[in-house]
């Protein structure tokens, strides 16, 4: 009896190391993985499959392997350069709009839904998270509170130039950042960038006090 049970622990054993890994394909790149995703989505007004096609960066930064690398700074660096190259500047020179604007825009966070119509006008999404006026207590933690931005920072044209930069296209600073490309996918308008900014680091902002 004794002689069984050993024998079946054994083979318990060893059973997970001749198992065949379950393969579930080459990752987001993969044909099989790609067309159970796009089955499971249909098109719907302004919300098109094409949505689910990845750019250089989103392809990379889904790939697990990618994340944890030491070696592949090159390649995120290439990624950042590419992506602040898409970078749109202030047309007319001018960083700062209406910050009370700009806590519309950040409190926002409608638009781009299947009803939702093209050119209606988006929210940026920002306290979802961010903390950024204290009169708002309800925001959320994956991004560093924006608290004091401008007070700590001062509107020098580094700051300027930076903080336009990261809110038009997170991923030119950081390849695999979590912050949505505002200005770069066309979720908010040079005037809301402008607004956002004024929000940042206007000395009047309630950001600032
Ligand atoms: C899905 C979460 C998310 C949303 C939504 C988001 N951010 Fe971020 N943000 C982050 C993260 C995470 C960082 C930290 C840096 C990084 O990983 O890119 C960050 C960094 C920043 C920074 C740089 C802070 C610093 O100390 O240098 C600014 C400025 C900023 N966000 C502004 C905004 C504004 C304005 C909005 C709304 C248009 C916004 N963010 C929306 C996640 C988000």
């Amino acid at each position: 009896m004794k002689k069984i049970a050993y024998a079946l622990a054994l083979v318990a054993l060893s059973a997970p190391a001749v198992a065949a890994e379950p393969n579930w394909g080459a990752g987001a790149d993969d044909a099989a993985f790609q067309a159970m995703l796009k089955s499971g989505f249909r098109e719907k007004g302004i919300a098109k499959l094409s949505r689910l096609d990845q750019d250089a960066a989103q392809a990379f930064c889904s790939d697990p392997k990618n994340a944890s690398a030491k070696d592949n700074a090159g390649q995120r660096e290439k990624i950042e350069a590419e992506n602040m190259a898409t970078i749109k500047w202030p047309s007319d020179g001018k960083w700062l709009g209406d910050w009370k604007e700009g806590e519309k825009v950040a409190q926002s966070g409608r638009g781009l839904t299947s009803t939702d119509k093209a050119g209606d006008v988006n929210g940026g999404n920002c306290y979802n998270c961010h903390q950024l006026s204290p009169k708002e207590i309800s925001y959320g933690t994956i991004g560093p509170s924006l608290l004091h931005y401008g007070k700590l920072r001062g509107a020098n044209d580094e700051t300027l130039r930076y903080t336009w930069g990261r809110i038009y296209n997170a991923k030119a600073y950081n390849a695999c950042s979590n912050m949505p490309r505002a200005g770069h996918m066309g979720i908010v308008t040079e005037q809301q960038m402008k607004d956002l900014m004024a929000l940042l680091l206007d000395p009047q902002s309630p950001v600032n006090q």
